[in-house]
């Protein structure tokens, strides 16, 4: 079943192949642990260009979608086309050569504790350049640290010695060591104070203007999906039932997403928008 979708999103269906506008399509995806269903015929497409934000109950399956579409996680079914190329196709992690072109930031930041800011957005630009100079290697890192807001001293500095807030700028840094032209982030504002979390809001919106960079973005933060996201695709049932702006998903009579918009968080996010 497509998504309530198709009447917000997309109109006629485009084929899975038009990576010019559709940078991520997902088709029939079904996904599960044991006996444990965890999607079944989920579709997704996310534009070029575009801040997605991707809702739904804690455990409804966001970060393993968002994992089968960068190919961590082999489905049971179903296709997944990025950039215009197959990730369910591909044969084994090293044939996925796009790998470069997306940047990711965990749920939780999974950052290695043993190196530092610098050495962390390292890693990536060590695997896909290896015979980069190290002093050029080093002054690409510690732009990217810049980038983010992060002080300049902060990259010397080891995960544990940085605030939670620190610590998702340096997880956003290695996410951009690639320039890439995707990137995926798995609740980046949870734990952050709300003057925290509406700064990490703009830095977000802001490298995606400057980068043209098209956005993935799980979150439970109503602010943030006001604040800066193009769309909302809703997961619930197993599969994405709605994709469309705020205004449109609120005009659809579905229990889940009524309340969770109309609920009284989602009311205070809206009053601030005057959307209520
Ligand atoms: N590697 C795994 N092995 C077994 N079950 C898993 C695995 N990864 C995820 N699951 C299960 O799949 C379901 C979806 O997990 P997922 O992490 O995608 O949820 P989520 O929507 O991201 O939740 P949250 O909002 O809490 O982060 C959960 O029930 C989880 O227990
Ligand atoms: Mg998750």
């Amino acid at each position: 079943m497509r998504p309530i979708e198709a009447s917000l999103a997309d109109g006629p269906e485009a084929p899975l192949g038009e990576a010019k506008h559709f940078p991520i399509r997902v088709r029939g995806l079904c996904n599960a642990f044991g006996d444990y269903v965890v999607h079944d015929n989920l579709d997704l497409d996310v534009r070029r260009g575009e801040i997605l934000g991707v809702v739904g109950g804690s455990g409804t399956g966001k970060s393993v979608l968002m994992r089968a579409i960068i190919g961590l996680q082999i489905p049971t079914a179903g296709s997944i086309e990025v950039l215009g190329q197959s990730i369910t196709g591909a044969r084994d992690d090293a044939d996925i050569a796009i790998r470069c072109r997306w940047g990711v930031l965990f749920q939780g930041g999974a950052l290695f504790s043993t190196l530092s800011v610098v050495e962390n957005v390292e890693v990536p630009l060590r695997k896909f350049y290896p015979a980069i100079e190290p002093a050029l290697l080093a002054e690409i890192a510690h732009y990217k640290v810049l980038m983010t807001g992060l002080p300049s001293d902060a990259g010397a500095k080891f995960p544990s010695e940085l605030s939670g807030g620190m610590r998702k700028r340096a997880g956003l840094a290695r996410a951009l060591a690639l320039d890439p032209e995707l990137l995926f982030l798995d609740e980046p504002t949870a734990g952050l104070d709300p003057i925290g979390a509406a700064a990490f809001d703009q830095l977000i919106r802001g490298l995606q203007q400057t980068l043209g960079l098209t956005v993935f973005l799980i979150t439970h933060d109503l602010d943030t999906l006001h604040e800066i996201c193009d769309r909302v695709a809703v997961l619930a049932d197993k599969r994405v039932i709605a994709v469309g702006t705020i205004p449109e998903l609120l005009a659809l009579d579905h229990p889940w997403i009524q309340q969770y918009f109309k609920g009284p968080r989602g009311r205070a996010a809206a009053s601030i928008r005057h959307l209520d």
